[in-house]
């Protein structure tokens, strides 16, 4: 077993024996930062496409399943990561909880927020660590943003703007990415990341009032809306907008997943790889390290501890709602409240 790249480790550190339900490009993504993790093994890859199944587990080490319950019926896993198309999930979640095994799932946590609750509820009933992959929050840029914002001369978050142009819209016709019934969406799916970084940057949205239309791309690039302009509504009181699109140039990804905070007299431009801060005419890059996901998560399962996680299953429920009722309010042209739905 194993691939030869395992860092080294020190001789008492508790492996955690880990296992893939879908062994799609992102999932492979976490299996190669995986290897560089100590202590942490692939031992199992099950995806219902036998070939990318046995793809993963050539490059891991481990062994290859195409039935997921055939998988969890291993008895030495510690955890298990799921990267799912977003309308496959809800039975494998109640499998790996059934189970009583940790678990990694990709956002967004699932295609409708009745699934998303009803996994919640028994993550939280089984005291179980599930951790979701909104990755962003652990960046050295997050943590420098929400330092500024809490520096004690801050001043009140009035205004955030959150954007997310890129060009996934016109990479793979057919794709269940951009089928409406099966990925949500680019709300839900892809810009759920910039959502997701205004909740944890600017606190709850507690109103959206969405506008869409599908302006740009050919027929054959699926049915999903091409542009989106949301109108939010802080809890705590300030306004913001989020402005997607994946109809522009693929290879252009310089507008995606941005956001800008108004703070007081001050404002911020956070992205993955850095932060402004400015105030009048002085303008401030700001940076703390970046942490891996993967790493927290893997930390977190050794410790039986997951106080570290910062997208505890819960929480990525609440990012998905936000996405929901911008989709719910498009749909019916008027604002929803996010906790009506
Ligand atoms: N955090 C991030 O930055 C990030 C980046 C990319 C994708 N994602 C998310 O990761 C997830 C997967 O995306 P992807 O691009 O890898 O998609 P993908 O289609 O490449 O991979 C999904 C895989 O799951 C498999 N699958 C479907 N149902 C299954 C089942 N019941 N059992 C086992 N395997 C099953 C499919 O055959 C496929 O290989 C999505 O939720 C996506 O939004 C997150």
């Amino acid at each position: 077993m194993g691939t030869g790249n395992q860092p080294e480790q020190p001789a008492d550190l508790q492996e955690v024996r880990i296992a893939f339900i879908g062994c799609g490009r992102n999932a492979r993504g976490h299996m190669r930062r995986l290897e560089s993790i100590p202590g942490a093994r692939i031992v199992g890859v099950c995806d219902v496409v036998p070939a990318l199944a046995g793809e993963a587990a050539s490059a891991t080490g481990a062994t290859a399943y195409h039935d997921y319950c055939a998988l969890l019926d291993r008895p030495d896993l510690d955890a298990v990561y799921l990267s799912l198309p977003v309308f496959a999930h809800g039975k494998p979640e109640m499998a790996v909880i059934e189970r009583g095994l940790p678990f990694f799932v990709e956002k967004p946590v699932a295609l409708d927020l009745a699934t998303a609750q009803e996994i919640a509820g028994r993550v939280a009933r089984a005291g179980l660590l599930a951790c979701v992959g909104y990755q962003l929050r652990y960046c050295g840029s997050t943590d420098a943003a929400r330092e500024s914002l809490a520096m004690p001369d801050a001043g009140p978050i009035g205004l955030a703007t959150g954007t997310y142009w890129c060009g996934t819209g016109r990479s793979q016709p057919g794709h269940w990415r951009t089928t409406m019934a099966r990925s949500g969406g680019q709300l839900v799916e892809q810009a759920t990341h910039t959502l997701d970084m205004m909740r944890f940057l600017a606190g709850e949205i507690a109103e959206v009032f969405a506008m869409y239309s599908r302006q740009v791309l050919p027929p054959e690039f699926g049915d999903c809306p091409d542009v989106h302009a949301v109108a939010l509504r802080f809890a705590g009181g300030g306004a913001g907008t989020l402005s997607a699109t994946w109809a522009i140039h693929p290879e252009d990804w310089s507008r995606a997943n941005l956001v800008d905070v108004a703070f007081g007299e001050r404002r911020l431009h956070w992205s993955a790889t850095g932060l402004t801060v400015a105030h009048g005419r002085a303008t401030e890059e700001r940076s703390r390290p970046d942490r891996s996901i993967d790493a927290v998560f893997v930390d977190a399962v050794r410790r039986g501890d997951g106080s570290a996680i910062r997208s505890p299953y819960a929480d990525g429920v609440r990012s998905l709602a936000v996405a929901l009722a911008a989709n719910e309010s498009a749909r019916r042209g008027a604002p929803v409240r996010v906790e009506a739905l």
